[in-house]
């Protein structure tokens, strides 16, 4: 056969192997191996009926289409991207040391039992003390639950926190789609409520909301610092109305103004507040660490949420992270970066500012990775995007996070991982398409 093939014989040999293996083959040592009788109905099975969605087996939730994708070119690794950091200045290194220790460590003692599924107690520590020193947060190792992301915080506050079809969910429009697609999954009646240039619009609230989710540090996508006034605004609502704030801070790490108005969590006197932290942006989204800090109420229901979705958690990653933290590399890291992307972040506003004013309003915002801009004439908006997607790509509408259409559209910019030298070329480039003098 292989001379036939023009193949080598351990091809052929591991192809027998391979058939014998699945039952196409039976063959016995020392006879020549024979085909299997294939039963009829598996040689005549007919294409398998595929309905892209409807079918009633499936829980309501899940059964309509699955909502759109934004088509999503393939991008150069430089690009005005949202949402991701930069990982050519992570020091892998010091990565791949903790974990060769971790590993040495196992290997003498044996990790062989099921890890607690709130997390390992060296990570909830170094968390705790992490965001009490970076954000205020006022947590210790009991009241954080570590999570597969940010993601996962969502998808485990709503099934801690959703009556289906009674609790009224209040999401900022635009906002970030997760979190919405989170709580419809669980059952919520969604409220989209507007964001402005103090945050979420707190008067705009639906009394009978009973979980509003808020960005507060960096409005996802606006980039929106919320007040201080909407703050103190909006943890007397949710103690009025006996609601509970989801405060979800993806990227209050980098931060680029004065001093940051302090987390809701912080200022926070009713227990009423989750905080859901994620380490995507400070370190890397593959990690996928995250964790909620949960008032003391909600604490041993959310355990055992988190039990059911996923009875444990890995191990080695959080003994790695949580080193990590405890040995000052994140805060370092932290601290490396910061002036990398401010001076991104500085490029882009100049960028805006000298060449797209005619067309673009930076949204005033002073923290995170990413900046956004509304359309000075929301009747241009479909012939600026094209020019923004062309020149800029990466960058994003800010109507793929609206639920309905945007009064005022916008536009947001990623400074994770382009470089400040590649920013005023791009602007310039927008401009002239813009003003018509080509790209
Ligand atoms: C608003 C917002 N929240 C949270 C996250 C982080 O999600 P995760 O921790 O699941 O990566 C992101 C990431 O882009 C985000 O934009």
């Amino acid at each position: 056969v292989a001379e036939g093939l023009g193949v080598a014989r351990n091809t052929v040999m591991a192809a027998y192997d391979l058939l014998t293996a699945e039952g196409y083959l039976r063959s016995r040592a020392g006879a020549k191996p024979v085909v299997s009788e294939l039963s009829a109905r598996r040689l005549q099975q007919a294409p398998k009926p595929r309905r892209a969605h409807g079918d009633e087996r499936i829980a309501p939730a899940w059964r309509g289409p699955a909502p759109p994708q934004p088509a999503r070119p393939v991008l150069p690794e430089r690009s005005f991207r949202v949402g991701v950091p930069d990982h050519r200045h992570f020091p892998f290194e010091v990565w791949r040391r903790l974990s060769a220790r971790q590993l040495r460590a196992w290997g003498r003692g044996g990790p062989f039992h099921y890890p607690p599924s709130e997390g390992i107690a060296p990570l909830r520590q170094a968390i705790a003390r992490h965001v009490a020193f970076s954000r205020a947060v006022v947590c210790e190792a009991d009241d954080v639950v570590v999570t597969s992301g940010a993601g996962q915080a969502f998808d485990l506050l709503a099934r801690l926190l959703v009556t289906p079809g009674r609790t009224c969910v209040a999401v900022e429009n635009p906002g970030y789609p997760p979190v919405r697609a989170a709580f419809a999954a669980a059952g919520a009646q969604l409220v989209p409520v507007p964001v402005d240039e103090e945050g979420l619009c707190v008067d705009r609230l639906p009394p009978n909301a009973r979980v509003v989710c808020v960005t507060p540090s960096h409005q996802s996508p606006t980039g929106a610092v919320m007040s201080m006034a909407r703050r103190q605004a909006l943890l007397a609502f949710a103690r009025a109305r006996g609601a509970v704030i989801v405060e979800d801070d993806y990227d209050g790490e980098f931060r680029f103004g004065s001093r940051p108005l302090d987390a809701l969590q912080t200022l926070d006197r009713d227990e009423g507040v989750f905080y859901v932290g994620t380490f995507s942006k400070s370190l890397f989204p593959a990690l996928r660490k995250g964790f909620v800090v949960a008032p003391a109420w909600a604490q041993e229901a959310l355990r055992s949420v988190k039990r059911t979705a996923d009875t444990h958690g890995d191990a080695l990653a959080q003994a790695v992270l949580a080193a990590f933290i405890d040995e000052g590399h994140l805060a370092r890291h932290v601290r490396r970066m910061q002036p990398l992307y401010a001076a991104r972040r500085e490029a882009l506003l100049q960028g805006l500012r000298r060449d797209l004013a005619d067309w673009l309003e930076p949204i005033p915002s002073e923290a995170g990775l990413h900046l956004c801009a509304r359309l000075r004439r929301p009747a241009e908006a479909a012939r600026v995007m094209r020019a923004v997607m062309a020149c800029m790509p990466g960058a994003q509408s800010a109507a793929e996070y609206a639920m309905g259409p945007l009064a005022r559209p916008a536009v947001t910019f990623g400074y994770g991982v382009i470089d400040a030298a590649a920013i005023p070329k791009a602007t310039a480039q927008l401009r002239r398409m813009l003003s018509g003098s080509g790209a």
